[in-house]
């Protein structure tokens, strides 16, 4: 796609990945993703807002074609989906200087090998005036590094927020025509890298809204120029708030477990309790992880496997630790054969999550009438709770 204009002297330089299904090696992409640049052109100098994923090098490479002098290459973020091209733009561009703030730039050195003299460092607040167009650096640490920084172009009310707001699509919308879609895909996002930051994100907001934004450009997915739903949602997402909902991911070896699960979401579908259940075997785990913003109480199911949880449950509890839901409750279901040490060993594994533990229900074999009866007090225990939201 070639470069798009925003306002007069503002370029969209977007770099869809449309084939890409996975980041980092771990986070389902079921809809691509973008890498977006942008360009500013003052009267006096021009800056590039971000680079693009090595990968894309030659789709924004070929949108800088008509760009002659490059001054500054604005790095908001170290992670190489928008830094990783910035070696080649220096390339191309030998007298740029790569603007950013100190941390970022030790990031930088250590991840691109960058030489120390390309780069001007900026303080929070400071200000890059590139002739009628002023570029302002806002340091917004945790959304989603900590170094990483949002850039706010006063003269246009446009704040480049960077990972902040962004949204894992690939589309050739320049802005956001389906609010639903792209609030679905800014939500998995969310619930994939944002989730654990809640507090500082909570500070950004706070800082990024004392500006009168007009239009919110993030460097995933399209440009908001409506962004009150964005900014709406993100200040629910962040909030201490659950709802009445309970995740329930298990797995099941012989039918044992999933008849619990079966029976407790019955159980609590039956107590007006919402419930996302998930087979961890199928399951998509952005999925799952966005069940978890919202959720008051999380359930996991797990079969036992030489004592301790199916590995399968494992990596679920191991991610739901590592993302840091605000969920307020927690048990353990499932079913062993001679011996079980799960609900210790899982346990163990969430430290992160600061929640009530609900007494487990783990029966030998297949469930019978006690374990149906020790579900359904599950359930009326996870169903008290919630009414005192
Ligand atoms: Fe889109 Fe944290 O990089």
């Amino acid at each position: 796609m070639k470069s798009r204009k925003i306002v007069d002297g503002v370029e969209f330089l977007g770099t869809a990945d449309w084939n890409r299904r996975l980041f980092d090696s771990l986070i389902p992409l079921p809809d691509g993703t973008s890498y977006n640049a942008y360009l500013v052109r003052g009267k006096d100098k021009t800056a590039l807002i971000d680079t693009a994923d090595p990968d894309q090098w030659e789709v924004l490479k070929a949108q800088l074609d008509d760009v002659e002098r490059l001054d500054y290459i604005v790095s908001q973020h170290a992670e190489q989906d928008h830094s990783g091209s910035i070696p080649f733009v220096l390339e191309k561009y030998p007298g740029a200087k790569v603007v950013t703030n100190p941390k970022c730039r030790d990031m930088l050195i250590d991840l691109l090998q960058l030489p120390e003299e390309v780069f001007l460092t900026v303080a929070d607040g400071e200000t890059l005036d590139l002739g009628g167009k002023t570029l302002e650096f806002l340091y917004t640490p945790w959304v989603h590094w900590p170094e990483t920084m949002s850039t706010w172009l006063p003269e246009d009310r446009i704040l480049f927020s960077c990972d902040f707001f962004g949204s894992h699509l690939a589309t050739s919308d320049l802005y956001v025509t389906n609010p639903a879609a792209t609030l679905e895909a800014a939500k998995r996002y969310y619930a994939e890298i944002m989730m654990p930051f809640r507090q500082p994100i909570r500070r950004n907001l706070d800082k990024v809204l004392a500006r009168d934004i007009g239009m919110i450009a993030p460097s995933h997915g399209p440009v908001y120029d409506q962004p009150q739903f964005i900014l709406d949602a993100y200040r629910d997402w962040a909030s201490d708030a659950v709802k009445n909902e309970v995740v329930l991911p298990y797995v099941s070896m012989h039918g044992s477990t999933q008849k619990m699960a079966h029976a407790l979401l019955d159980a609590l579908v039956a107590r007006g309790v919402k419930v996302h259940l998930f087979d961890l075997v199928v399951t998509d785990i952005g999925k799952l992880a966005m069940s978890l913003v919202d959720a008051a109480t999380l359930v996991l199911g797990t079969s036992t496997v030489h004592v301790g949880p199916h590995p399968a449950a494992h990596y679920a509890a191991h991610l739901a630790n590592a993302i840091r839901p605000k969920v307020r409750y927690a048990s353990i279901i499932g079913s062993y054969g001679w011996s079980t040490k799960v609900v210790e060993q899982v346990a163990a594994l969430i430290p992160n999550l600061k929640v009530e533990l609900l007494d487990p229900v783990i029966c030998r074999g297949d469930p019978r009438a006690e374990t149906y009866l020790q579900l359904e007090a599950l359930a009326d225990a996870i169903a008290d709770r919630h009414t005192r939201l």
